[in-house]
C-alpha cells in the first residue's frame, strides 16, 4: 500500500480513504491517482465494504486540487493521457458502492471535482471551497465545468468557475455543493454516523439506488423510469428483499447480508 493514500476498513462495513499527503494540502499529483484507482478497485470486489468515506489528512485541507508542480512543461498530449487514462473523478462516480466526500478543508480544483464525483459531500462549516484555475489562465479538467452545475446551477457554476472565488463549507451547504456543514470538531462524528446508516442497507439495493439515481443523468425520463424498473424488479431476488420484507411484517430491525 502506497503511503501517499491510507485505506482504513472500519466496523459497520465502512471503508475510510485519506489523502496523505498534508505538507502539500492533499494535492492530487500522479501517485496519489494511482493508488485511488487501485484502492477503489480493491474495495469494488470486497464484499464486507459496503460504503466509503474520502478525506484528506490533517485538519486543513481535503485536496487543494491537481499537483501545479506537474503542469510545468506538461505537454498536451501527456495531459490528455493523464485525464483520461487515470481519471480517478469517473472513477469514484462509477464505482458501485456510495462514496461520501468528509471535505475536511481546502476543496479547490481538482479537489472539488473529486468531491462532486462522490455520492454525497459533508463539509467543515470552515472549509475553503472552489475552482480557482482561471487563477492559472485554465479551467477545470477533472469535470467541474459539467458536475458543477448540475449541482448548483448555471449561475453559481459560472461565477465560481470564472472569478475562482473560494466559499466557506458553510455557503456551500446553501447552494446545494454539499449537503450538510458541521463545526470541524463535529465533522467526523457527523459522517460516520451517516456512513453508518448507509453501511447497514443491503449492498444490492444501495447500488440500484446509485446507478439509477446517476442514470437520470443521461437518460430521457421514459428511459430512466423502465431502467428504475428493471432494478427494481431485480432487486425481488436478493434474500435483502426478503428479509426487508419479512422484518417489516414481523415488527423487527431487518438484517441485511448481502445476497
Ligand atoms: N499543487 C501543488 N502544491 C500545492 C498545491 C497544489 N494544488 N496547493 C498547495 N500546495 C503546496 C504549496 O506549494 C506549499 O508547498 P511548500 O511548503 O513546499 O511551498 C504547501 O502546499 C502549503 O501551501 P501554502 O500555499 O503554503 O499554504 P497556504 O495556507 O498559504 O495557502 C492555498 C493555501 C490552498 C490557498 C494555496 O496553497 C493555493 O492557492 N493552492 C493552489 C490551489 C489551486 O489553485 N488549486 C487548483 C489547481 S488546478
Amino acid at each position: 500500500m502506497s503511503d501517499v493514500l491510507l485505506v482504513e476498513k472500519l466496523d459497520g462495513h465502512i471503508a475510510k480513504l485519506t489523502i496523505n499527503r498534508p505538507d502539500k494540502l492533499n494535492a492530487l499529483n500522479g501517485e496519489v491517482r494511482c493508488a485511488l484507482l487501485g484502492a477503489l478497485n480493491d474495495l469494488a470486489s470486497d464484499d464486507d465494504v459496503r460504503v466509503v468515506i474520502l478525506t484528506g489528512a490533517g485538519d486543513k485541507s481535503f485536496v487543494a486540487g491537481a499537483d501545479i508542480s506537474e503542469f510545468k512543461d506538461a505537454r498536451p498530449v501527456d495531459q490528455y493521457r493523464s485525464m483520461a487514462g487515470s481519471n480517478v473523478f469517473s472513477a469514484v462516480e462509477q464505482f458501485p458502492k456510495p462514496v461520501i466526500a468528509m471535505i475536511n478543508g481546502f476543496c479547490l480544483g481538482g479537489g472539488c471535482e473529486l468531491a462532486m464525483g462522490c455520492d454525497m459531500r459533508v463539509a467543515a462549516t470552515t472549509a475553503r471551497i472552489g475552482q480557482p484555475e482561471i487563477n492559472l489562465g485554465l479551467i477545470p479538467g477533472g469535470g467541474g465545468s459539467q458536475r458543477l452545475p448540475r449541482l448548483v446551477g448555471e449561475g453559481w457554476a459560472m461565477r465560481l468557475i470564472m472569478t475562482g472565488e473560494m466559499i466557506s463549507g458553510e455557503k456551500a451547504a446553501e447552494i446545494g455543493l454539499v449537503e450538510a456543514a458541521h463545526p470541524l470538531e463535529e465533522l467526523e462524528g457527523a459522517v460516520m454516523e451517516l456512513a453508518a446508516n448507509i453501511g447497514m442497507r443491503s449492498p444490492m439495493a444501495l447500488q440500484a439506488a446509485k446507478e439509477t439515481i446517476l442514470a437520470a443523468r443521461r437518460m430521457p425520463l421514459d428511459e430512466g423510469l423502465k431502467f428504475e424498473r428493471g432494478w427494481f424488479s431485480l432487486l425481488f431476488s436478493t434474500d435483502d428483499m426478503d428479509e426487508g420484507v419479512s422484518a417489516f411484517l414481523e415488527k423487527r430491525k431487518a438484517e441485511f447480508k448481502g445476497s
